[in-house]
């Protein structure tokens, strides 16, 4: 089993949650810059984390964009994807971290596993593009209004990631 962190790396907050993720995980982990990715070499690995910034009201940033028609030429069945991603639920309520549950669907339509799904803590949004059944689909974070919390959210996020990928 072999996994890789994805994100660009001239973000500010995204790469230091990435960073972070990084150094919770240890060693066994392959850190792609999102900017420079394909979707063959993505492809290529069983367990992605993917990290997002939300731009624009709602939107995933041109890298992640781009990629997409890489992403769905390659055959995603039995793979695992997990998405973290970062956002402002208080100026931004109509769209928190949207970015999550975009990008998670562009691989689970390509026949990925989405992995990762975590509880919604806070409500100070109305809507978010990335809330599954009641749970984010993935890693939420909101630096701007919630930034002692992210540590803890990141360290449990990496155990459960290594419980759902299976490897432990
Ligand atoms: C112009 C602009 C638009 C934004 N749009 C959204 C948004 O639609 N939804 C959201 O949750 N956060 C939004 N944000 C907040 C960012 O996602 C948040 O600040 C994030 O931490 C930025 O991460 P980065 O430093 O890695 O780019 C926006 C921020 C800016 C400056």
């Amino acid at each position: 089993m072999n996994t890789a962190l994805v994100y660009s790396f001239n973000t500010i907050k995204t790469a230091r949650v990435a960073e972070h993720i990084k150094s919770y995980w240890g060693d066994d982990l392959t850190i792609i810059n999102a900017e420079e990715a394909n979707g063959r070499q993505l492809a290529s690995f069983d367990n992605l984390i993917c990290g997002v910034p939300t731009w624009f009201d709602g939107e995933i940033p041109n890298y992640w964009d781009e990629m997409v028609p890489e992403i769905e030429a390659e055959d995603w069945s039995g793979k695992n994807v997990a998405v973290f991603g970062l956002g402002d639920q208080v100026n931004y309520p109509e769209n928190f971290v949207d970015g999550i549950g975009l990008l998670a669907d562009i691989f689970e339509n390509c026949g990925a596993a989405i992995k990762g799904f975590t509880p919604i803590n806070h409500s100070d949004f109305e809507n978010s593009r990335a809330i599954r059944e009641d749970q984010f689909c993935g890693l939420a974070l909101d630096l701007e209004n919630y930034p002692g919390e992210a540590n803890g959210q990141m360290e449990a996020w990496v155990k459960q990631l290594k419980e759902e990928f299976g490897t432990k």
